[in-house]
């Protein structure tokens, strides 16, 4: 009740207010205005225990900042008629991290149980100053405030292999993270591309695998091999000196480092300094990017204990670095195969009395579990540590969807997530027309926003195992700060908001209006990059009662949006969008959104209708379609949306069973044509039905034969295309119509999934 009244005083305030309203993010818990503001000036002075040494530093800090805005030097403990009062107490609703904020004419007071929170509380108070530097006294509204976050990990990720950048960057980023309190620094150190780190015992790591030859010009998968004889040029790595300093400039801000040292994969840049660790003990390079090359070693030996020895001595000095209490291992993506032919690898799965090669990877993580574990440390890896079995201690980090969360939080292990969709931060925001070239996949402000850590298949007990949430930045794409900042801002807003704010206080306007209030011109007036957010249509078709309708809708606030269509590109003169729009005809509908009465957006979002007798028509599946590749709804395979090769878009998906339809269309109808649309893309597991069989009915229970079309490439064509399978008739009527389409089965031997269930991706049953 007390936090929905809270709900209700912000709308009230920030139509009263306007910009004047304090544009917090994230959200507090709860924040009361008052008319009681205080103004910062010469005669401010900031009270705190003078034995207390955090206090002082915490002291320090909000003086420095205040000189960065102002000609003020806040003075320490001195008389003055207006002060600044830090102050620890001991309050159990506020917890480890959380504060109290009172603001009136003649006190700020920010009282937390240690010096988190009121680190946490001069954030807020930060973000109540004016956004540029100024020569005036600065004002702090009125307001109390009560605020503690949601979840305990609350991260970001940067790769540092793919690109190097160098501390001040990183202190920077450490500085936004502070800014929107971001408690979790996941440091991306090692991988194929570049060993990052200093390690004493192993100079090697750096001198050589810290450099690479330079493609930086090329964009990443384009790159081409290394030739014989090109220097290593590109790259750089972190000393221990510059970690240590790294590691107390973020302790200061309340923020944990969590170095990732990869292993068993996605190690090629250690294999090339040391490459009596791999399998084949062969020398190699760093990769500059582009494919791998034939040969090359991604992982360790797990057959040879004296890769166990490099290691261990390695997180030793690891640390000896870094206080963390989780020490992240990596364990993602290791090219198991090279095991499999492994002698030493083999020795060791007899031994062991080990099933297979996944087991060898979960022995090798168990034995780093025991070893971090002996060191007063915790395990973290990425979700694959799963398979094979999890290591007693391990916390997994789930990033392939949730999936792997879920199951970590049912064995009651601790999980953070970060599914790529929505919390990888390297995929696109917008367009991707007129954006910098990304990976696939479309992670929006409002992806972002929208996101729920705690998945709702887990039960409230199980839900407590989620510690939190992160999103990461892998860098092929991405090697300017500029761009750096362009990727994470302003997505690390939406997080920090997730990961903070109770749920309830999230409003997607609220935090629209309190980035482009405050936020968006912090950054500009400090020389921030960010994307000026995600401006194009959705459209979303909804097949239903015998009706094809049509959803346009933009993220973007106090927006209109216009369309066509004629496929023409929408002007301010185009239809305006007031409600779903009826499709009877084929045709091509463009939309754009428009605000201030200017066109947004580099291109129109653009889609094509086929209109067809079983437009509009309920589509009954005997097995389930997979909830992750669901399309627009139930009906999408009756929606006159055809799928594009993309993996995502408007294809529903069937993990390992067939699928069967039946749709009826509503009244005897004439046919003579009957089309499903499949996709092929086998390097993503999903195959192509070897054959479709199409019946028609006209009661729904008896069935005749329609036709069978088998698969029609020629044999041996596995490119990516969507395919279709068609059976033409005499005209016939009919009211029912079945599809059958035969799941492939398990992917083929050499296939990296091999033995493993494969995709069937259906978009569209066309009836004419
Ligand atoms: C990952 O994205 N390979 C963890
Ligand atoms: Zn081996």
């Amino acid at each position: 009740m007390r936090l929905l009244l809270f709900i209700f005083l912000i709308f009230i305030k920030t139509v009263a207010y306007g910009n004047s309203y304090p544009a917090i993010i994230p959200a507090p818990v709860s924040i009361q205005l008052t008319d009681k503001q205080f103004i910062i000036d010469d005669e401010t002075t900031i009270r705190f225990n003078n034995e207390d040494k955090e206090l002082k530093e915490l002291a320090d800090f909000f003086s420095s900042y205040v000189g960065g805005i102002s000609r003020y030097t806040l003075n320490h403990n001195t008389n003055a008629p207006k002060s600044i009062h830090l102050e620890i107490v001991n309050e159990s609703g506020l917890g480890d991290e959380g504060y109290e904020l009172n603001v009136n004419s003649t006190e700020i007071s920010i009282r937390a149980n240690n010096r988190k929170g009121i680190f946490w509380g001069m954030q807020s108070i930060f973000q109540t100053l004016t956004p540029v530097r100024t020569n005036t006294a600065l004002v702090v509204p009125g307001m109390q405030i009560i605020d503690y976050p949601r979840f305990g990990w609350r991260g970001m990720m940067l790769d540092v292999s793919r690109h190097f950048f160098p501390p001040e960057t990183i202190k920077q980023f450490i500085d936004l993270l502070a800014s929107y309190k971001l408690n979790v620094f996941h440091w991306h150190l090692t991988d194929d591309p570049g060993w990052r780190i200093e390690i004493k015992r192993y100079p090697l790591l750096t001198e050589v695998g810290a450099w690479r030859v330079d493609r930086v010009n090329t964009p990443w998968p384009y790159r081409e091999p290394v030739r014989e004889g090109e220097p290593s040029t590109y790259g750089g790595y972190y000393t221990q000196d510059q970690i240590r300093d790294i590691v107390a400039y973020a302790q200061l801000r309340n923020i944990t480092i969590v170095p990732e040292i990869e292993l068993p994969g996605h190690s090629a840049a250690a294999l090339a300094a040391y490459p009596e660790f791999s399998c084949t003990q062969r020398p190699q390079i760093v990769i500059p990017g582009g494919p791998y090359p034939e040969g090359i070693q991604t992982a360790y030996c797990p057959g040879n204990e004296e890769v166990f020895t490099f290691l261990k001595n390695i997180l030793l000095e690891v640390m000896d670095l870094f206080p963390s209490e989780f020490i992240h291992i990596g364990g993602d993506e290791v090219e198991k195969s090279r095991w499999r032919n492994c002698e030493r690898c083999q020795a060791r799965i007899k031994e062991e009395g080990l099933a297979d090669e996944d087991e060898l990877q979960s022995y090798m993580i168990r034995r780093f579990d025991e070893f971090l574990t002996s060191h007063n440390r915790r395990l973290i890896g990425w979700d694959e540590i799963l398979e094979g079995g999890l290591a007693p201690g391990a916390t997994v980090m789930s990033w392939r969807g949730e999936s792997g969360g879920i199951a970590a939080a049912q064995m009651g292990h601790d999980v953070v997530m970060t599914p790529g969709y929505p919390l990888y931060f390297d995929h696109y925001q917008a367009g991707p027309e007129g954006e910098p070239l990304a990976w696939g996949g479309m992670n929006t402000l409002k992806n972002v926003y929208d996101y729920n850590p705690v998945p709702s298949e887990l039960t409230e007990e199980q839900g407590k195992f989620i510690l939190g949430a992160q999103a990461n930045i892998w860098t092929e794409f991405i090697s300017t700060v500029s761009h750096l900042q362009y990727m994470f801002l302003p997505r690390m807003l939406a997080l920090s908001e997730v990961v903070w704010s109770p749920a309830e206080n999230r409003n997607w306007e609220n935090f629209n209006r309190r980035l482009e209030g405050w936020h968006f011109r912090k950054f500009e007036k400090t020389g921030i990059n960010y994307s000026r957010g995600n401006t194009r249509v959705s459209i979303t078709p909804k097949s239903s009662d015998g009706q094809l309708k049509v959803y346009l809708d933009t993220e973007v606030i106090d927006s209109e949006i216009y369309y066509t269509l004629d496929g023409s590109e929408p002007t301010l003169q185009s239809y305006k969008y007031d409600g779903p729009i009826k499709i009877e005809r084929s045709l091509t509908l463009t939309a754009s959104a428009a605000r201030d009465r200017r066109i947004l957006g580099f291109l129109p979002a653009r889609q094509d209708f086929n209109i067809h007798l079983a437009i509009g028509r309920e589509v009954h599946y005997e097995n389930p379609v997979s909830q992750r590749y669901s399309a627009d709804g139930p009906n999408s395979l009756t929606d006159g949306v055809r799928g594009t090769l993309k993996l995502t878009e408007h294809w529903h998906g069937f993990n390992g069973t067939d699928m069967i339809a039946t749709i009826d269309l509503g009244e005897m109808k004439t046919i003579n044509r009957l089309t499903l649309g499949a996709l092929q893309r086998n390097r993503d597991w999903i195959f192509l039905p070897p054959q479709v069989d199409f019946e028609i009915s006209a009661d729904g229970s008896n069935w005749e034969k329609w036709g069978i079309a088998p698969n029609p490439l020629m044999s041996g064509d596995d490119s990516n295309q969507i395919v279709d399978y068609t059976v033409i008739n005499p005209s016939r009527d009919t009211r029912f119509v079945r599809v059958t389409a035969r799941n492939f089965g398990v992917c083929p031997p050499g296939h990296p999934g091999e033995g493993h269930p494969t995709w069937l991706f259906v978009d569209e049953i066309v009836v004419d």
